[in-house]
This record gives C-alpha cells, structure tokens and sequence, in this order.
C-alpha cells in the first residue's frame, strides 16, 4: 500500500491546527502509521528541501521548518500521495481552494516564506525518499 510523508509546519502546530489536520486525513479514510513531535535540524531539512536549493525562498524557508516543533506523519493508503495533495489544496494558502486544509486554515501573512500549514509529498517517489529522511527505522 502507498505510503505519503504528511508534516504539520511549525505554523500549523503554533496554531493548534495538528488535531485539524489529522481529523481530516482520518476522516479521508487514511492510516496514520507513525506519528512525532520534533524540531527539525537544518541538515534533515536541507536534505529534505535539497530541489528548493538557491532559490529565494530557500533560507526563508528552512529557518522557518527550523523554527519550532513540526508533526510527522507517515500516513498510508491506495493513492494517498496524490490524495493528501489534493486534501492540502494548492502551495499559495490565499488561492488554495475553499475545502482544502490551505484554503480553509491558510493565509498570506506577507513574510518571506509561503507559510501554508502541511507539507505532502508530491510524488510516489519523494515520498519513498522524505519517508528514508524522517523515519530512517520504518
Ligand atoms: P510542500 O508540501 O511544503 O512541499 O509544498 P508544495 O509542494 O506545495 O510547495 P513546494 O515544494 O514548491 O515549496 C516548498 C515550500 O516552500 C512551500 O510549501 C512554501 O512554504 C515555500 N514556497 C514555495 N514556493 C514559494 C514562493 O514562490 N515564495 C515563497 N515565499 N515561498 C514559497
Ligand atoms: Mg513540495
């Protein structure tokens, strides 16, 4: 069965959005299959982030991971890649559809990084390598 790394960000936990987030990957139909609260060190996120390196939003962006304790999430199901992206809603939280976690919770607060609540892996792929990342012993 596929499985998809799912983080709450440093702004979803501050928020006290992490039952919120669960609730909604639960009431998907989804299996949370290992779960942890921890700051991540910049080196997992630099790995983590490795395709973000250089861009302007790059250092804003891992400050901002490295800012506080996020909530990992390996949550499994058929196609639960695609359909945790698709519960996220789209990266920019103003746009990001009413319905979706972003478009619902999320919105712009004109600081340097897009801060939009919930990270899911984009692809089979990048979930196989995040999960190595986070859960080096699943
Ligand atoms: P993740 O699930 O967090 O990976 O989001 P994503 O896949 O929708 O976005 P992407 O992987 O392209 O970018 C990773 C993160 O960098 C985003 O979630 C945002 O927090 C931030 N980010 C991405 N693009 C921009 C941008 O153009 N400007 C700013 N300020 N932040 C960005
Ligand atoms: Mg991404």
């Amino acid at each position: 069965v596929e499985r998809t790394l799912v983080l709450v960000k440093p702004d979803g936990v501050a928020r006290g959005l992490v039952g919120e987030v669960l609730r909604r990957v639960e009431a998907k139909g989804y299996r949370l299959v290992a779960l942890d609260l921890r700051t991540p060190t910049r080196d997992l996120l630099s790995r983590h982030y490795a395709e973000h390196e250089g861009k302007p939003f790059y250092e804003p962006l891992v400050a901002f991971m490295s800012s506080g304790p996020v909530v990992a999430a390996v949550v499994e199901g058929q196609r639960c890649v695609e359909g945790f992206r698709s519960l996220a809603g789209a990266t920019e939280p103003t746009t990001a559809a009413p319905g979706t976690i972003r478009g619902d919770l999320g919105r712009d607060w004109g600081l340097a990084v897009q801060q939009n609540l919930v990270h899911g892996s984009d692809s089979p792929g990048s979930a196989d390598r995040e999960l190595a990342l986070w859960f080096p012993s699943l």
